[in-house]
């Protein structure tokens, strides 16, 4: 361990990586688990609003700000037949849900989910289902969403209360289709063609929509990277965006290599990127394609759990994690790998939002509370909207099994929309020592007002729990100084960090 316990991040005026898509700070609900059932819907909850929606739940969302919320799955959708979940609920089937093998009781759909996102202040990525159905089911559904009226789906989208067009801008073809697990499982081959058919219909449909297709599901899958390759030599001229997926866990206990996770997260983004600048060129095409990083998150304690799930039950309890501080390490570092690959990456979603992988717990009949992981995505979404700016970190370093001179401090700086406020994100991934950090800002004068807020807890295996659901959270960070033009601070050890420098 090499530990001349020193931390310099410089950046500079004209060393801008990109101006950052707000929908990096998206996130995912799927039909799985309790995300929707006794989640953000729960009929009889004494929280719950008119429409059955949780307000404390919807409080908790709306903290978080999130701009895009990608529905209805995930592995879900890849069964789901969208006409269920729309009309009259009493004449809604239910049916065997066969991804999670439990029953859908089609109860809340694509209306409910509408009406919901629009009092979260959230746009929606919605997923059609490649893996059951295909081209005709896809325009359908961009028909009855998108289009004003006057046809068939759309005069059945006003007939079920809603007047005006939902007007999704976002649509993802299909859900990892490439992985063994996906219903109707397919080659890059069959995936391409069916994507860009459906692809083709949906954008005659409505022109002004925004298509994602499938990059493989996993980086460690087989299929992957040639999937990619594939899918985008086909789909080029039709798609706007390619996928990524990629859950990061402890299983092994190896903390080391954990907190390195995000440099496979920026290894992969880089792949995807020079795959699609290798088609780019390939098809003498003009357009750079696009990354949606569309699920991704922290996925480990609750794997031994989910391999007792009784089958056929309705909503039953699935991938409910306790994130701690050390995941929120992680959590917070892969949300700074974004924010420096935010020249590419213009849509990403935390998978999920409630219950499931989620920030957000809501217990059945109970309160609801926040795990480690809600605040840097507090933190990012509030302060993280603006420019952002190449950060160059110099800090000690560590190797792990997977990767040599991993350090300790990750940052990514982020230059405010009205470049009022310049605002550092960093992580100390130290688990013993605080690190000294001191700040060069080349090409910036006048930002003379600090305020810093921390993260950290005693014990890195410290998480929020019913009991104690606010045993770590955010606080006030250490004083920052000014010298020589510098500024200086401390961050504590096994921290997530927010600096925030203002004009006076
Ligand atoms: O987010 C949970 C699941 O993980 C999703 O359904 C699937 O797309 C991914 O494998």
């Amino acid at each position: 361990m090499d530990m001349k316990n020193k931390v310099s991040i410089t950046v500079d005026r004209d060393f801008q990586i990109a101006a950052i898509d707000k929908r990096i700070y998206g996130s995912f609900l799927e039909h799985v688990g309790r995300a929707i059932y006794t989640g953000i819907y729960e009929p009889g909850h004494a929280a719950a609003d008119a429409d059955d929606f949780r307000l404390d739940v919807l409080d908790a969302v709306r903290g978080l700000n999130v701009p895009i919320v990608r529905y209805p799955g995930g592995n879900f959708v890849s069964g789901y037949n969208w006409k269920d979940g729309i009309g009259p609920r009493e004449k809604r089937p239910k049916r065997l849900e066969l991804a999670a093998r439990c029953i859908e009781t089609n109860e809340f759909g694509t209306d409910e989910f509408m009406k919901w996102s629009k009092k979260a202040g959230a746009d929606t990525m919605m997923t059609v289902n490649l893996g059951t159905q295909g081209l005709d089911s896809a325009r359908e559904l961009v028909e009855y969403c998108n289009f004003p009226g006057g046809t068939q789906w759309s005069d059945l989208r006003k007939k079920n209360g809603a007047k005006d067009p939902y007007n999704i801008k976002v649509w993802c073809l299909g859900n990892e289709m490439d992985g063994p697990w996906q219903i109707g499982q397919k080659t890059a081959q069959e995936y391409a063609s069916i994507a860009v058919q459906a692809g083709k219909a949906m954008k005659l449909v409505d022109p002004s929509i925004e298509l994602v297709v499938c990059g493989s599901a996993m980086p460690s899958l087989p299929t992957y990277p040639e999937w990619e390759r594939e899918v985008l030599e086909h789909s080029y001229e039709q798609a706007d965006y390619i996928c990524l997926h990629s859950y990061y866990g402890n299983q092994s206990g190896d903390t080391d290599n954990f907190l390195a996770r995000n440099i496979a997260m920026a290894e992969y983004i880089r792949t995807v990127e020079s795959i699609c600048d290798y088609t780019k060129a390939k098809l003498r095409s003009r357009k750079t394609m696009m990354l949606s990083f569309d699920e991704w998150n922290v996925w480990y304690h609750s794997n031994e759990a989910d391999r007792h799930i009784k089958h056929w039950a309705v909503a039953p309890a699935q991938s409910e994690e306790d994130y701690t501080m050390l995941d929120a390490l992680v959590f917070g570092s892969c949300f700074i790998t974004l924010l420096n690959h935010s020249d590419r990456v213009k849509m990403a979603c935390v998978a999920q939002l409630v219950n499931v992988l989620a920030p957000i717990i809501a217990l059945p009949g109970g309160p609801c509370y926040c795990h480690t992981t809600y605040y840097p995505w507090k933190h990012v979404s509030e302060f993280g909207r603006g420019t952002a700016l190449r950060a160059a970190v110099n800090a000690p370093v560590y190797d792990c099994a997977d990767f040599e001179k991993v350090p300790y401090v990750d940052a990514a700086v982020v230059l405010s929309e009205d470049e009022s406020a310049i605002t550092i994100f960093a992580v100390n991934k130290n688990l013993e020592e605080a690190l000294p950090v001191t700040l060069k800002l080349n090409g910036f004068t006048g930002y003379s007002e600090a305020e810093s807020i921390t993260m950290h807890s005693p014990s890195a295996d410290d998480g929020n729990t019913p009991e104690e659901p606010n045993l770590v959270v955010p606080a006030r960070g250490n004083s920052v100084g000014f010298e020589d033009g510098l500024v200086h601070t401390i961050l504590p050890r096994a921290s997530w960090n927010v600096i925030r420098l203002r004009k006076k």
